[in-house]
């Protein structure tokens, strides 16, 4: 059996906690929650006793000497400090997206990955509804552009309520960094790296290195051009919502749903109603039947990487391919510090 170990049990790490309960207890892996840590020791207490048997730990050594392999959902600034401890013990880690605040820091975080089992928790990777669309791009023709539109309230309320996300050192910066590191690794998954990388920002809620619009334009060697606009607004009926066109040169491509989707399929032949299916072991997920589905979005990546550790292997999305987006990320910041002047990806400085 492979003993889990949760640092950070806040909003996604409770998440986390019933999609690992569900999969131990549904029979779906043969691996459990052993032991939970939050520097908040009142929420690793209540998520310990989510789990039989499950001991809050006093610290993160502890937590470390105790399991097999670490899932890290604190904030993103605290990332760094838990995967270094576990690869330093040789554990396997699961790190949650964002790496860590800076571009530097990534590396720093993507290297001590590199060096055990791992998986990164860009969970769009594994959403039926991308799956279909990456493989409709490759179908159709070739990409002519993309828009990606991705819009959610201001996290410090709603389900977030989070402190840290308007906090530039504990987050790294604003919408571009904690939400749409997702988008720029699903372009990226979609149409390969672009030639270059340009960026305006804006920050109409007033916090210091929090941008709360931003606009991405990426430019492709063969003409193909992508668009990306991400905001935090005050629309709190729109938690998190994603919209994504895609051209091809025999389709139009379309999904409002980042999970099920359905994707939209349109060609001269007439239009087609792609529907995204969850796994197929999902109503052995052992959680309420109402939370299952949703659920399945966290669920089936962490049930991947526990697959593949019981085989022996590692994870994906995996440190390398989480740095290559994040490089994306820091791309756009710096030329937006340079007023939106477009960057070469192969050779742009770091910020
Ligand atoms: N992949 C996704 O879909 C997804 C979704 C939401 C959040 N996230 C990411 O997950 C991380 C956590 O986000 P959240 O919304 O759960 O935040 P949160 O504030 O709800 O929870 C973070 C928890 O980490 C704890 N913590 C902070 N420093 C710690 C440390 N050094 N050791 C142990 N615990 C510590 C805090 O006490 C808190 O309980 C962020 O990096 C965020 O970007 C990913």
């Amino acid at each position: 059996m492979i003993r889990i170990g949760l640092v950070g049990c806040g909003f996604i790490g409770s998440i986390h906690s019933l999609a690992l309960r569900g999969l131990a207890g549904g029979g779906l892996v043969d691996a459990r929650v052993v032991a939970a840590y939050d520097t908040d020791a009142s929420r690793g207490e209540a998520t310990a006793a989510q789990h039989p048997g499950a001991v809050a730990a006093s610290c993160l050594d502890a937590l470390v000497d105790a399991v097999d392999v670490i899932w890290v959902a604190t904030w993103t600034a605290a990332h760094g400090e838990a995967v270094e401890a576990a690869a330093r013990a040789g554990r396997a880690v699961f790190c949650e997206k964002p790496l860590a605040p800076t571009f530097e820091e990534c590396r720093r975080v993507a290297e001590a990955l590199r060096t055990v089992p791992h998986q990164v928790g860009l969970v769009l990777r594994r959403s039926p509804v991308f799956a279909a669309m990456a493989e409709a791009v490759a179908r159709h023709g070739r990409p002519l552009a993309a828009v990606l539109r991705d819009d959610q309230y201001l996290p410090d309320q709603g389900v977030y309520g989070s402190t840290w996300r308007t906090d530039v050192h504990r987050a790294g910066g604003g919408t571009l960094i904690e939400h749409s590191i997702h988008d720029l690794d699903l372009l990226r998954w979609f149409l390969g790296d672009p030639e270059t990388v340009a960026a305006r920002t804006g920050s109409r809620c007033g916090l210091p290195g929090i941008e709360d619009t931003a606009v991405v334009t990426l430019a492709y060697p063969d003409g193909t051009t992508a668009t990306l606009v991400s905001v935090w607004h005050q629309v709190l009926t729109r938690p998190s919502t994603r919209r994504l066109e895609v051209f091809c040169e025999d389709a139009f491509l379309w999904t409002e749903d980042d999970h099920l989707g359905p994707l939209h399929v349109e060609t001269s032949a007439g239009s087609e109603v792609v529907e995204g299916r969850p796994p197929g072991w999902i109503g052995d997920l052992a959680v309420p039947a109402e939370l299952a589905v949703p659920l399945g979005q966290y669920a089936a990546p962490s049930k991947d990487f526990l697959d593949a550790l019981a085989e022996g292997g590692s994870g994906f999305p995996d440190a390398a391919t989480a740095l290559a987006a994040h490089r994306l990320v820091d791309l756009a910041y710096c030329s937006a510090a340079q007023g939106g002047v477009p960057l070469p990806v192969g050779t742009g400085p770091a910020r």
